[in-house]
């Protein structure tokens, strides 16, 4: 199976005087594996169901190896689909649920038990071929979708939140399988997830959507280390937000205060948000919380915040502290240090300065929320 690639044409839908999604441009490259990520209601699904052709699109157009597919019926666009839903026949057993899409395209019935073998033995269940969806678990009987929707080998695959209702295990599993399997056939797939640390460890990039719109598009790093918008920093990985006072910038340094007289160095304007700010404006301070230290007060040098430390919790990997800040309106700062077997133990009310690597740092519009 060679993929094919989606090309996604200033696609809109609204419906009434609802706009669900507002003029979308996508580019999918053939084998990429695409994620759309956002929040409930972003238009996720909206986006998804019109590529497969369940919806029709306001406005625009959508193009798939080359063909413009946007007034073709959902069974002529050769897709794969797993969709919430999408669900399995129950009155199917496995290998005729996966074999439902072949028989619909026609294929001889001797080759179609064939490529259901394969395709059981793909997602890694050979040996429930006669068994009834009611009798799998829940991962089980996704997979048997995921069978489903691969077994004609679709040059596109589309899924909707196809892990949604799994546990977090069986989805961190289940995540590697469907990359896997993604990568040995080859094909094209857009996938749809609210979760974010799903999205940064399975795809090659990301569309991030806000109220119908395209936030962002990049590859994971490039989300989670250059956000644009203080939505996207937000949403991608854990963020510290505190508010200041723009002082001013040179060409790769901009330069702020907090509370009355903390002096924060950040990066120039290729990091955080575009167009620029003058002083005394209002600007918001983006923190990761593995990007920063902690020393005893006094100790911080430059780009150092007061706080002093109100809880620190064992997370495993590493230590979480929550630290008051002693400037401004006292917001609490999360600091996650790697736990390296010589924990650094700091009593309640400790005052501290919380080290700000610069490079870490990233400025962002107040008005922009
Ligand atoms: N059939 C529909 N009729 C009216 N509004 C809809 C319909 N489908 C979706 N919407 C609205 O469009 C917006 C986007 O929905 P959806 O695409 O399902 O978001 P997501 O999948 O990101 O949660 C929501 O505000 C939703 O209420
Ligand atoms: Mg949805």
């Amino acid at each position: 199976m060679i993929g094919a690639p989606v090309f996604i044409d200033r696609i809109g839908k609204a419906y009434g005087t609802q706009t669900a999604v507002g003029g979308v441009t996508l580019d999918i490259a053939a084998g990429e594996f695409l994620s759309i990520l956002g929040p409930s209601g972003s238009g996720k699904t909206t986006l998804l169901t019109m590529i497969a052709g369940f919806e029709s699109p306001s406005a625009g157009r959508i193009v798939i190896g080359g063909r413009d597919v946007t007034a073709v019926s959902p069974d002529r666009r050769n897709i794969g689909m797993v969709f919430q839903r999408y669900a399995l026949f129950p009155h199917l057993t496995v290998a005729e649920n996966i074999a439902f899409p072949l028989k619909m395209r026609g294929v001889r019935k001797d080759l179609r038990a064939d490529r259901v073998g394969r395709a059981l033995d793909l997602v890694q269940l050979p040996q429930y071929a006669k068994r009834y969806p009611h009798e799998l678990s829940g991962g089980q009987q996704q997979r048997v979708a995921v069978a489903r929707a691969i077994v004609f080998e679709p040059p596109v695959l589309l899924m909707d939140e196809p892990l949604g209702a799994l546990d977090k295990k069986l989805r961190e599993s289940m995540q590697i399988e469907i990359k896997q399997l993604q990568r040995r056939l080859g094909a094209t797939v857009v996938y749809v997830t609210h979760d974010q640390e799903e999205a940064l460890t399975m795809s090659d990039r990301i569309a991030v959507m806000a109220k119908g719109q395209l936030a962002q598009l990049g590859t994971p790093a490039n989300l989670y280390c250059n956000p644009q918008s203080a939505f996207v920093a937000d949403f991608i990985g854990k963020m510290n937000f505190l508010t200041g006072e723009f002082l001013g910038e040179t060409a790769d340094s901009r330069t702020i205060r907090l509370g009355d007289d903390v002096v924060i160095d950040t990066p120039g304007a290729a990091h955080g948000f575009e167009g620029s700010a003058k002083a005394g404006d209002r600007v918001r301070l983006a923190l990761r919380p593995e990007r920063l230290g902690l020393t005893a007060r006094g100790a911080g040098g430059k780009n150092a915040l007061p706080g002093r430390i109100e809880t620190s919790v064992f997370a495993g990997a590493f230590d979480l502290h929550l630290v008051r800040a002693d400037f401004g309106s006292g917001e609490i700062i999360q600091v996650q240090i790697p736990a390296d077997g010589n924990r650094t133990a700091f009593a309640m009310g400790t005052l501290v300065d919380v080290i700000a690597e610069r490079d870490g740092l990233r400025l962002f519009a107040v008005a922009e929320a």
